[in-house]
């Protein structure tokens, strides 16, 4: 299977190449070779990759920073992937596109949410993610969109990353414990059910997330658990103790549904995390050196 992989520098893209190269004849592209705001930067990718599956990565994916560039979000979540899905549509490349939890607007108390459920994004980031939803519908119907929440692996920016750096320098930590997440997942294990999606093609939307539901608080203690680092020092605070520009939703736990009777449901989230953290912390301690 011929597969192109947009945003292949990124968190979720690098894993996924790393995922698909063993089995498939991959072309992982990011800027600046590829532009997806770019029509013929676009169409020169699908030249070079002849992609039967694409599945894209790329995105502009700072939360806090697309309440000031908002015209930028949309641009690259909006109106590009809805180039990438044109291009897919007029070559017969399957499309899986990945967007978010950011796109339901989470009031506290709320069921975890279906992929039938309403979008209602709260803020900029989560407004272009499903701008980019509605683009693909439109002009590439057959696309799989894929909804996923709180990344983490060994490249790009995380929380899991973020939570043991601090708690390595010797920081004191403090993580709110009023907003539910699914479960942050592992781009690892998203990447294993985005390789089976890219065989089976289902269409329609489906949510990917590690099982069970937390908030960043649990989430980080089970960080630091998995680190060896369960006595170091964390405390719960409410959201309004941060000042942070972007709004965040109280509740965005995605229910798996169809994937999880297609069998692509992911494991639970403290397993990830056991399995991922030595990774990681081999890693740190290789550059430390
Ligand atoms: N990370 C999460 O927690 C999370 C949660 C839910 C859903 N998602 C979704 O998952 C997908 C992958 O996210 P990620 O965490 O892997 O993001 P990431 O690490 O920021 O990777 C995105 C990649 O896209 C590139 N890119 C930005 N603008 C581009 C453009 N115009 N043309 C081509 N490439 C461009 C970025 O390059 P630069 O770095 O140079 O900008 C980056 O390498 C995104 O759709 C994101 O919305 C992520």
């Amino acid at each position: 299977m011929h597969v192109l992989v947009t945003g292949a520098n990124g968190l979720l893209g690098s894993a996924l190449v790393s995922q698909l190269a063993p089995h498939h004849d991959v072309l992982g592209l990011d800027l600046p070779e590829l532009d997806i705001t770019d029509r013929a930067s676009v169409e020169r990718a699908f030249e070079c990759a002849a992609p039967d599956v694409v599945i894209h990565c790329a995105a502009y994916t700072d939360v806090d920073r697309a309440e000031s560039e908002p015209d930028l979000a949309l641009l690259v979540n909006g109106q590009g992937a809805g180039l990438v899905a044109q291009c897919c549509e007029a070559r017969g490349s399957h499309l899986i596109h990945i967007s978010t939890d950011y796109v339901f607007s989470g009031e506290a108390g709320h069921a975890p949410f279906l992929p039938t459920d309403r979008p209602a994004p709260i803020n900029a980031y989560g407004h272009s993610k499903l701008a980019g939803e509605v683009a693909v519908r439109e002009h590439c119907p057959a696309a799989t969109i894929v909804r996923t929440c709180g990344l983490y692996g060994l490249r790009g920016r995380s929380f899991v990353a973020a939570i043991l750096s601090r708690a390595l320098a010797g920081e004191p930590l403090k993580v709110v414990d009023d907003q539910t997440v699914g479960a942050p997942t592992y781009a690892v294990d998203l990447a294993q059910a985005l390789a089976t999606l890219a065989s089976l093609r289902p269409g329609g939307i489906v949510h990917l997330v590690n099982a069970g539901v937390c908030t960043w608080y649990e989430f980080a203690v089970e960080v630091l658990r998995a680190g060896g680092l369960a006595e170091h020092p964390i405390e719960p605070v409410p959201t309004d103790q941060f000042a942070r520009p972007a709004r965040r939703p109280a509740f965005s736990a995605l229910a798996s549904g169809a994937a999880h009777s297609a069998g692509l449901a992911l494991r639970p989230y403290a397993e990830a995390l056991h399995d991922f953290i030595p990774t990681w912390l081999a890693e740190w301690t290789r550059r430390a050196r």
